[in-house]
């Protein structure tokens, strides 16, 4: 599994969108399609920006009954995504479902990843809005443990449980790492970061970008500095 780049497209239309892949001349980022303009601009962008040559992760976050997640899994595995994922704590019989969906009648699938605990979610929410009492990590690997069971091929996870995650469900269990910035760059909303290269050294398999691409006064300077620092 190669490692790689995958810029949010965190656009709120596909002009915009497209107005910033443009800049993007003869090179072909794999690019992630968030909530926000795949319901903006339905299913058409992931078709649109599939036909310019971009792979692409389709980040969803599907979390339902099993029947309705495998098919709704079936419509994403037709639109031709190369990655989507789901929460895992819709349980094990959810994600099986999912990877049911997600397979074509030849056998191939996207590659499907697992949401452990959003990073949004800390200690004492767990607790109080959950009622879940163990240490949020343990809980975090137990969902990656789940989803590795389930048949899934890995998780979404910060940078600093990625060497965690590949200690308890293999160093093939694939490690999708958010919450990354360059050393000199702005932190943001974010509250735990890494750069690209500490990202790498951790043993990452993709990095999810945003901003320090998305905003940055030459978005392909920056994406080409994170692809030095992290796959080169
Ligand atoms: O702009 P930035 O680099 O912070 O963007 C990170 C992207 O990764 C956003 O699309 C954000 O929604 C997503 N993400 C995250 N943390 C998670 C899961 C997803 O930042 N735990």
């Amino acid at each position: 599994m190669g490692k790689d780049v995958i810029i949010a497209c965190d656009f709120d239309s596909a002009e915009k969108t497209f107005a910033f892949l443009d800049q993007f001349t003869g090179k072909k980022p794999f690019v992630k399609i968030g909530m926000e303009l795949y319901y903006a601009e339905g299913p058409s962008i992931v078709r649109e920006i599939k036909k310019r040559g971009h792979k692409i992760f389709l980040d969803l976050k599907l979390h339902d009954i099993p029947n309705t997640v495998k098919k709704s899994m079936a419509v994403l595995s037709r639109l031709d995504v190369d990655m989507t994922n789901l929460h895992a704590a819709g349980t094990v019989r959810m994600m099986e479902a999912a990877i049911e969906g997600l397979t074509r009648p030849d056998g191939t699938r996207p590659l499907l990843i697992a949401v452990t605990q959003l990073t949004s979610t800390d200690q004492e929410s767990m607790e109080k809005d959950l009622l879940i009492e163990k240490p949020i990590a343990d809980v975090v690997m137990h969902y990656a443990h789940n989803a590795k069971v389930a048949g899934l091929d890995g998780v979404v996870c910060s940078p600093l449980e990625a060497g965690k995650v590949h200690q308890t469900c293999g160093e093939q269990f694939l490690t999708v790492t958010p919450g990354v910035r360059f050393a000199d760059g702005d932190i943001g909303d974010q509250k735990r970061v890494m750069t690209p290269a500490e990202a790498k050294k951790i043993g990452s398999d993709y990095i999810v970008v945003g901003r320090p691409i998305t905003a940055a006064a030459d978005p392909v300077a920056a994406y080409e500095r994170c692809v030095a620092e992290f796959v080169d």
